[in-house]
């Protein structure tokens, strides 16, 4: 029955077809998706926090209500995500008290402050934008739910990374201190949004078996290369500069070359080392805290209403 199971499985992914909540699945498959899907909620989540710092300083009252809208569509997509999580089977609350115990990872990009408002358009522009390159692909993964909920966040991050580009251009063309601001967020965050992607592809433990599934359809390293090809363009249109010196257009490959990433800094994000680390799961967790009463609340309210419609 086993052997029939895994044949069929991989039968429909073989022929692209998507695998759903009821079907039989290799518990590896389960898990790895458990794992990705939940560490994409809560990157989500986490993501709502940098740009929240700049919520009550946004420079007019149209900066300030798209900023809203923009952190209220990253909660929706962590609801989304942690709804699809749900349906292979785990708890909500065990993947999300995981990430307050620092257990589960979420993106290494959100673990670097954002100090100036030249931060706020760059983390539209240019995270949104690694996101959109990496989530695209994520709307042909193979497991339903999860393929379904990137259509939506898809079109979601398409608009957070026009605004962003938007508010840099505004920047760009503006005085020779909102062009420096704008270059010194561009050299901060340029080598972290590039090591959003995610070790190279010799380094990265699960991009194989994940290909293989066709939950990712592209590599780390390929979709890390489409970023930059796509971005390098925009940035120049600015009239900004990348801080890589080894960055070159090669006609060969038809691609632009780029320097090594630093991968002991991103190694050390990911131990919890990074400079937000602490403050970020420090603030999840008072708010998870402070949140109790409203669960309580609504608890009682629930029960209350399941023995009045019993009685
Ligand atoms: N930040 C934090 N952890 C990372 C990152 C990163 N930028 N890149 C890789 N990792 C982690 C992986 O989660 C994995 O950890 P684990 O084994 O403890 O689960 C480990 O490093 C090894 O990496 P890979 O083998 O390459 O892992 P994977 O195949 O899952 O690829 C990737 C990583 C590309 C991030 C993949 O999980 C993915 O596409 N996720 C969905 C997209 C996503 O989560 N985006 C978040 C930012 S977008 C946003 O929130 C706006």
């Amino acid at each position: 029955m086993n052997e029939q199971n895994q044949a069929n499985f991989e039968a429909k992914i073989e022929a692209d077809i998507q695998i759903e909540p009821k079907d039989w699945m290799p518990d590896a498959y389960r898990q790895n998706l458990i794992r990705q899907v939940s560490q994409h909620a809560h990157s989500e989540v986490i993501g709502m926090l940098p740009e929240a710092n700049w919520l009550t300083r946004a420079p007019t009252l149209k900066r300030k209500a798209i900023l809203l809208a923009k952190i209220q569509d990253e909660a929706g997509h962590g609801l989304y995500l942690y709804s699809a999580a749900e349906t292979l089977g785990c708890s909500r609350q065990d993947v999300y008290q995981k990430l307050l115990d620092g257990k589960m990872k979420y993106s290494s990009i959100f673990n670097y402050p954002s100090l100036s408002w030249a931060d706020i358009g760059v983390i539209g522009w240019l995270v949104d934008g690694a996101a959109i390159v990496n989530q695209v692909a994520l709307c042909r993964a193979s497991y339903g739910p999860y393929a379904r909920a990137m259509v939506k966040i898809c079109k979601e991050e398409s608009f957070h990374q026009r605004q962003g580009y938007e508010a840099v251009t505004v920047l760009a063309k503006g005085t020779p201190e909102q062009k420096a601001m704008l270059q010194d967020a561009i050299n901060r965050f340029w080598w972290p949004v590039l090591m959003m992607f995610g070790p190279n592809d010799s380094d990265s433990p699960h991009s194989a078996q994940s290909m293989a599934w066709k939950i990712k359809r592209f590599s780390n390293d390929e979709l890390r290369q489409k970023f930059v090809d796509n971005t390098v363009p925009q940035v120049e249109a600015l009239g900004m500069t990348i801080p890589d010196v080894d960055l070159q257009w090669d006609q060969s490959l038809g691609h632009y070359r780029f320097g090594e990433i630093d991968w002991k800094e991103f190694y050390q994000v990911l131990k919890g080392e990074g400079i937000c680390n602490y403050e970020r799961l420090n603030a999840k967790r008072k708010a998870w805290e402070d949140g109790e009463w409203v669960r309580t609340g609504a608890m009682a309210h629930s029960q209350k209403q399941k023995t009045v419609k019993s009685a």
